[in-house]
This record gives C-alpha cells, structure tokens and sequence, in this order.
C-alpha cells in the first residue's frame, strides 16, 4: 500500500457519509457510533471543565449553548449531562441541516430517555436538548441567539467558501464565545486511528471517513490562516485544534 501523503491537506477527498446516496443503514450506525469516537479521541470534557463551564457559570443566568452541524447528537447531550451535573441550567440546542443526521439525533434522544437511568436524571437532560434540522442562516433567520456556539469535526468537511460562511454565521448566531473543535492533522494521528478504530468500524462509515477526515483537516497555522486574524487557534490536547472567537449577536 503507497504511503499517504499528509504533507498538505486533502481537500478533493470525500468522506462517504457526505454523499447523500450513501448507505443509509451504515450512516446511521456512523452517527450513532459517534459518541464512543467522541469520548475517545474528542476531548470535550476537559473543554467543558476548561473553557466551557467558567463561560456558563460566569452569566448567572440560564445559558443558550448550540451545537452547530450536532450530526447524532452525542457532543450536544454529554456538555448537557455535564452541565446538568454541577447542577447549572443550560438550553442546549444540537442544530445540523442534514434530514439523516436529524432524525438520528431525534432517535438518541429517544433512546436515551429509555434508558436505565435515574428518572430524575433522564427527564432533567433529555429536556434540556432540543434538536433542529436547520443551518445557521435558517437559524439566524428564525432569529435564534445564543450564548456560546460550538461544533466538532464540521470545519474539515467544508470548502474555502463554505469554512468562511460557516465561521462567520457562527459568530452572528452569537453573543458570548464560539469554539470550534476539530482534528489537527498528523500523521501520528493517522497511524494511532487507522489501528484503534478496528474495534468500532464494523457496519459503519468511521473507518474510512475518519481516515479521509484527518486528510481533510487542518494544522494549527494552515486554521488560523484560513479563518483570519480574529480567530485564535490552539491545540488543547494531542491531535486537537480549538477555534475561537467572540460572537458578533
Ligand atoms: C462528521 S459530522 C460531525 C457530527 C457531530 N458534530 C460529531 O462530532 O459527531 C459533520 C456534521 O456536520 C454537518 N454539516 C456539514 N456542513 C454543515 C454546515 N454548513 N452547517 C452545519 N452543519 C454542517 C453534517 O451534516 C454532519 O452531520
């Protein structure tokens, strides 16, 4: 097998789950497999704790926190079980345009109130998310606000244009912070996940996307160059990129 090339970003690949004729079956297992990718290899708790949470608490008031392109939901739910947990009140909202990623995130939440969970817990954190099958400008239209605006892993799947229209509508839908997360490509990433990965990729996309995913993603400066001098770009953690910025709402 030749070796892939990791020098530059691959920005013709496309990952399977973006073709809107792909295997339904197989993208729902994806998305729903999501959230054990996320818990490994994402970090949204240690942002949470670091970032997240001073932000939330700092406005002593109930917070509005979107999840901009939430694919099954899965970031969206553990930040609302987080934040349920140190017993702060949050309405989160997981947005994301795709019908397929929607009606995925519509049967987690489902699932998740089925769950053998504390009632007390499952109605307080299935209540507090509510899922909307929209972009930002359909949201920004319906004249949707918000405190602090997230996502992960949507920036790598977008083009030049659509990364500056994606960034900028995220900053509109915004009054206090947005952070976007995604993959910091490396090649180290690249060999860890292409091994790690065996376990889950059966039945699903997560093998080959997230492969091509790291092709597709950026590094540190390659970010901060594309998305411009007010944004501010770090690596929190091994194989991670954060973008930041204030919300213009
Ligand atoms: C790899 S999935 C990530 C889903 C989820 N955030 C996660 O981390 O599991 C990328 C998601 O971004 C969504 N997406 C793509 N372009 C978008 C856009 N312009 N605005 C909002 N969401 C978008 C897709 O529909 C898809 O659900």
């Amino acid at each position: 097998m030749s070796r892939v090339n990791l020098s530059l970003r691959d920005e013709q690949l496309r990952e399977l789950m973006d073709d809107p004729d792909c295997d339904p079956v197989r993208l729902e297992a994806t998305l729903r497999r999501f959230h054990r990718v996320n818990r490994l290899i994402s970090g949204w708790d240690q942002v949470y704790r670091r970032r997240l949470r001073p932000l939330l608490t700092g406005l002593h008031r109930p917070a509005r926190v979107l999840d901009l392109g939430s694919g099954g939901g899965d970031v969206v739910t553990r930040l609302a079980h987080l934040a349920w947990r140190d017993g702060l009140q949050v309405h989160w909202t997981g947005a994301d345009p795709d019908p397929r990623a929607h009606a995925a995130a519509l049967g987690a939440q489902e699932q998740h109130t089925q769950d053998q969970l504390p009632e007390e817990q499952r109605v307080e954190e299935s209540a507090q998310v509510r899922f909307l099958c929209a972009d930002a400008d359909a949201l920004l239209r319906q004249g949707e606000s918000f405190d602090v605006v997230i996502s992960n892993h949507v920036l790598h799947h977008l083009d030049a244009p659509g990364l500056l229209d994606f960034s900028h509508a995220s900053r509109q839908l915004c009054t206090g912070t947005v952070l976007h997360s995604d993959i910091a490509r490396s090649r180290l990433a690249y060999s860890l996940y292409a091994v790690g990965i065996t376990p889950l990729a059966p039945g699903t996309f997560l093998r080959t996307d997230g492969l091509r995913s790291i092709r597709r993603s950026y590094r540190r400066e390659e970010l901060s160059a594309a998305l411009g001098a007010e944004w501010t770009v770090t690596s929190p953690a091994a194989f991670r990129l954060i973008a930041e910025a204030p919300g213009l709402g």
